[in-house]
């Protein structure tokens, strides 16, 4: 198991209400984060020494007294003064949007303002944690296969079969997508065509506009749906954002080519242990 986030909750300067912070130091621990507080009106000094000794991820400090334009870049002068500047530092509190960009300019990686939903905060830390550690994510295991649009499919299959030689391996009718698609082996890899059903299906668009070719790639990964949430939080634009049935009963989906330099991607993950591949 990956080991918990942990989060210092710390209320720099001398106001005494410390309601917010219990709120949001609340809310990251039932986001399953280690959430450390350290009470009122402590110093630079004894935050950055506490978020050393208990060797947290991410200090979030919050300051009503409207010092937070000293206190909070002197956190983070002195955790990089100590060889802690990797620790991620957010604040929040009763903050002017005028001092936001002096203080991100100063290393706090965010500023939430009051009515900010904890779950936007709880994300932040989440992605800005993962990209410190350096995202650690298996490669796809293989190119499944390349679809290509075709306007008749009988035509493309003699092409394909008869006269380069692939070996065809099933036909079907997909409504869901509004296309028929024939299977070509090609190795490890396979060639799909999709012929469409109807003008209304996407392939039927997709020929209408470009013509006859390469519609998309597939990629086979055997964990779709953790991997289309982590793209989720990676800001990867998805087409679906769970997985759906495609050809063969293979859970598949689409990721948006304004994300993957112009080529549509698809993720597909092969029935259970069925041995076909
Ligand atoms: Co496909």
């Amino acid at each position: 198991m990956e080991k918990r986030i942990r989060v210092l909750i710390a209320k720099p300067g001398l106001d005494g209400h410390d309601r917010g912070a219990l709120v949001i130091a609340q809310a990251l621990r039932d986001e399953g984060m280690e959430v450390i507080y350290t009470g009122l009106r402590q110093t630079p000094e004894q935050i950055v020494n506490s978020a050393i000794q208990e060797d947290v991820d991410v200090i979030g400090l919050s300051c009503l007294s409207g010092a937070h334009n000293e206190l909070f870049p002197e956190v983070v002068r002195l955790l990089r003064e100590k060889d802690a500047g990797d620790i991620l530092v957010i604040g929040g509190g009763v903050i002017p949007d005028d001092d936001i960009p002096f203080l991100l300019e100063r290393g706090i990686a965010k500023i939430f303002t009051p009515g900010t939903p904890t779950k936007e905060t709880a994300d932040f830390i989440r992605i800005e944690v993962q990209k410190k550690k350096g995202i650690n994510v298996a490669p796809p295991e293989k190119l499944e296969h390349v679809g290509i649009a075709v306007k008749n499919l009988d035509e493309a299959i003699s092409v394909y079969c008869y006269t380069l030689g692939f070996k065809l391996l099933g036909i079907e009718t997909v409504e869901s997508e509004g296309v028929k698609v024939a299977f070509l082996e090609m190795g490890e890899s396979k060639i799909e065509l999709l012929e469409p059903l109807s003008s209304e299906s996407a392939i039927a668009k997709f020929i209408e506009k470009k013509g006859e070719g390469i519609h998309h790639l597939a990629l086979k990964v055997n964990d779709i749906e953790e991997r289309l949430d982590f793209l989720k939080k990676q800001g990867v634009k998805l087409i679906h954002e769970k997985p759906k049935q495609g050809a063969h009963g293979n859970q598949i989906a689409f990721l948006h080519p304004k994300s993957t330099g112009g080529v549509l991607l698809e993720l597909c993950q092969t029935g259970h242990g069925e041995g076909k591949e």
